[in-house]
């Protein structure tokens, strides 16, 4: 039986097929106004494209648990058999952006070899990210948002208020804006999409130095896996809202609740990330026509054992 080592390299151009397939799939229903269509669309292009790879794979980040989510389950068993892989996945990452037809929609996976991804249950994760070239330590979870800042000025030799900080626009994080407004940062709001948000850190052209906030787990363990291949430092705490979040956690053998991960806990090895633009986006164009009359997609696959980044444009004959 091939090891994932002998077919990393044969995968890294396969994901890309299984990405553009859920994005293909989304696109007929961007701006439509439809989340759950978008993301249905989204998943069963994705399941259909990974049940042809030459992969004995478990979901370990999908879309739900067995009896909330028909497909893409965690456990959820894919491909036609070979090495063991384990998949983080989010055929739709942006659904409201996407039913909206607004940037930064992305179909999303990372697979790596068994047991290197964080199973992070579908709850809050307290995030903090910057990208490439600091020293460690610069950022801290446990640090206040102005001692953050504040040592990523020093580190970038610039001043506080030239910090260009990303924050999801919640509610939630009303404490966090002010004390970024106060201390005279740039402040980019996003509606969603903290996948990107966080990825964004590690592009100079996006302008964006530091990512901070609370979002989805799952989609930190996939931001962490692209910095595992980029470059850079992130930081999550899973947050929980009740017990039965709580009890999530503990059935996917998580123990310590309080627990501060970092970037190679979440994902750690040879992960292979990759991103197909949904709508456009700080990283990727959206799915749109192509040069030659078919349909063009724009992905981004890494690896975090060579570091190599492949940008790949696709044109597809709609048959
Ligand atoms: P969906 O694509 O599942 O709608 O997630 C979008 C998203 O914005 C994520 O990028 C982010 O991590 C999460 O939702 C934030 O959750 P909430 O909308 O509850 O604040």
């Amino acid at each position: 039986m091939p090891s994932i080592k002998d077919l990393d390299r044969v995968l890294v151009i396969e994901m890309v097929r299984v990405t553009e397939a859920a994005a293909l799939a989304a696109a007929k229903l961007i701006g439509r106004g439809d989340e759950k269509a978008a993301d249905a669309a989204a998943v069963e292009g994705m399941r259909m494209a990974l049940n042809k790879l030459p992969i004995d794979g478990t979901v370990v980040i999908g879309e739900g648990e067995r009896d909330e989510a028909p497909m893409l389950f965690i456990g959820e068993k894919v491909g036609t058999g070979g090495p063991a892989v384990d998949i983080a996945l989010d055929p739709l990452e942006g659904t409201t952006l996407t039913a909206k037809a607004m940037p930064n929609a992305l179909a999303v996976i990372a697979i790596s070899e068994g047991g290197q991804m964080l199973n992070a249950p579908d709850v809050y994760m307290d995030k903090i990210a910057i990208g490439g070239g600091y020293a460690e330590g610069v950022i801290d979870l446990d640090k206040s948002i102005t001692d953050n800042v504040t040592s990523l000025a020093k580190a970038k030799g610039v001043a506080a208020n030239e910090i260009m900080v990303c924050v999801l626009d919640r509610p939630r994080h009303a404490a966090i804006i002010k004390e970024l407004r106060g201390l005279g940062c740039g402040v980019t709001l996003i509606t969603d999409g903290d996948v990107a948000g966080v990825i964004a850190t590690t592009d100079p052209t996006t302008g964006i130095d530091l990512y901070v906030g609370s979002g989805g787990a799952p989609e930190g363990v996939l931001a962490a896996a692209a910095l595992r291949c980029t470059g850079g430092q992130f930081q999550g705490r899973l947050t929980f809202r009740n017990d039965d979040e709580r009890a999530r956690a503990h059935k996917w053998g998580i123990e310590d609740l309080d627990r501060k991960y970092l970037l190679e806990e979440l994902a750690a090895g040879d992960v292979i990330f990759c991103a197909t633009g949904v709508t456009d986006g700080s990283m990727l164009h959206g799915v749109r026509r192509g040069h030659f009359g078919g349909i063009e997609t724009e992905s981004v696959v890494m690896r975090a054992k060579t570091k190599t980044v492949r940008w790949v444009k696709s044109q597809h004959i709609e048959h």
